[in-house]
């Protein structure tokens, strides 16, 4: 994909695909999106599809699917037990990442559920690059605790570092001589790092882990969710790989993992998720747990279509036309966002584009939600649905004091291979429009605050009319246009 100059040398992502099923688009009115946000109590999460004009809120589910693998769907055996379907895709996975047993399940934190009930004990201490919000739930639930180990650099959101994703060695080995290795059930490592803006771990920390790690007898379990994303970045950015196949890539992050899970809603893009390793020790400590939360063990609650889908998408993922075009898309749409002046997380990540509502909305304190307003305000602004990513999707500490987020992230995720690059400029054009206009855009209250998973439930509502106030400003600029 990025191979292809243009004569003019106009440097824009050319999508390696063409596009044989569409799905007709609304975009409703300004005031029609004022009234949607409303009655979503300004949480995006609330809002109905057929308010939304390009559903950024995330890539989970949504990619788009292959000509390959909707024809696979219609060859998947259904049958509780013993699925022809089941051996395809546990041959494809033991074909990609040469791991002997395959435990199926309904999806990534469902994994997760299985991990932390098998091998997590009370007092346990689970160190990761980064934590993402469902595995975090399912340690701390099991009674185990979150380390963070990331380097210094995956907090900085303006950043020339490559791979922020990567783990700082003499942080692992402080949590692991504090704690013990006893007390650590497993070291894990993500790929494509999610709540920090979709950052990449290089090959090379992944191998200083795995020495680290060997001292002291502790497992690497890999969340290869956003798997292709990281695969593209150390193709294209780590120097020492730039000759190594998308396959050999993949076969040496394997290697050094003991354990690999992913959510098949982004690796492979379909809806599933699994569980892959060679210790039969493990396979004791954890088949059990998927009859009893998944389903039988040849199909883990996955639909065989999905998981003949899941198959043929893997397979899909070791190409690299097809794992270039999020990545291309988001350096695009980032450095198109950076010519204009909009804050944004740098290095371009994989998952999305992710709008720093910290220096976007330097008005809003951290009290008033400013990657909510902001979440609000972009809806508004073009009918773009993102995904709040700062103080509202923390939970409050035990005396019911906020907990500020280090990051205020307003994430607009890329589904991979769903938009065109007209799409893409669109959404370009009403952030710089809104950042124009930033000093209008106020902050959020919560009417209705849920005392878990706020950020899905939650209702809040604008601390003063500064959304009328945007909507007018909408029609002087834009006249009678959508
Ligand atoms: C890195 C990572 N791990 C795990 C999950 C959980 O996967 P699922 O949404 O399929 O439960 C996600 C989902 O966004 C993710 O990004």
């Amino acid at each position: 994909m990025s191979a292809i100059k243009f004569f003019t040398g106009e440097e824009i992502p050319l999508e390696m695909h063409k596009v044989r099923i569409v799905q007709k688009l609304n975009l409703p009115t300004v005031e029609r999106r004022l009234e949607a946000i409303t009655e979503a109590g300004n949480n995006t999460f609330l809002l109905n599809n057929a308010d939304i004009f390009l559903d950024m809120l995330t890539d989970s589910g949504v990619n788009a699917m292959s000509d390959n693998q909707l024809a696979s769907m219609m060859q998947a055996d259904d049958s509780y037990a013993g699925s022809a379907t089941f051996t395809r895709l546990a041959d494809k996975l033991k074909e990609i990442f040469g791991k002997k047993h395959f435990l199926p399940a309904h999806q990534g934190r469902a994994c997760e559920n299985i991990l932390a009930s098998g091998l997590v004990k009370p007092g346990d201490v689970v160190p990761m690059n980064f934590h993402f919000t469902t595995v975090k739930a399912h340690i701390t639930r099991c009674g185990g605790r979150v380390e963070e180990v990331v380097s210094d650099e995956g907090l900085v959101t303006t950043s020339d570092n490559l791979f922020k994703g990567n783990t700082d060695l003499k942080k692992l080995r402080k949590v692991i001589e504090e704690n013990g290795a006893e007390k650590i059930p497993f070291f894990r490592l993500e790929a494509g790092t999610n709540l920090i803006g979709g950052q990449p771990f290089s090959l090379q920390n992944m191998r200083d882990i795995r020495a680290l790690l060997d001292e002291f007898g502790i497992m690497l379990v890999l969340d290869a969710s956003l798997l292709q994303d990281n695969l593209f970045f150390i193709k294209t950015r780590e120097e020492q790989c730039k000759d190594m196949t998308i396959r050999e890539i993949t076969r040496a992050i394997a290697d050094m993992s003991d354990i690999i899970y992913f959510s098949a809603r982004k690796l492979g893009s379909a809806r599933g998720g699994g569980i892959v390793f060679n210790d039969d020790k493990i396979k004791e400590q954890l088949q059990e747990l998927v009859p009893m939360f998944e389903g039988f063990l040849t199909y883990g609650g996955m639909s065989v279509r999905e998981m003949e889908a899941i198959a043929v998408g893997l397979e899909e993922t070791m190409d690299m036309d097809m794992i270039s075009q999020g990545p291309l898309f988001i350096e695009y749409m980032v450095n198109e966002l950076q010519k204009h002046g909009v804050p944004v997380v740098t290095p371009a990540g994989g998952l999305g584009c992710h709008l720093n509502a910290m220096e976007f909305l330097p008005h809003i304190p951290q009290s008033e939600y400013p990657a909510g307003a902001l979440a609000a305000a972009m809806y508004i602004a073009g009918g773009v649905r993102g995904m709040e990513r700062g103080t509202l999707s923390e939970q409050r500490e035990a005396d019911g004091s906020e907990r500020f987020a280090e990051m205020e992230l307003l994430r607009l995720a890329m589904p991979r291979r769903v938009f065109t690059l007209s799409q893409v400029k669109y959404a370009i054009d009403r952030i710089v429009w809104l950042h124009e206009n930033r000093e209008l855009v106020g902050g959020l209250r919560f009417v209705e605050e849920p005392k878990t998973l706020r950020f899905f439930f939650g209702r809040l509502a604008p601390v003063s009319d500064w959304q009328e106030k945007l909507v007018a400003k909408f029609r002087a600029d834009f006249g009678e246009s959508l």
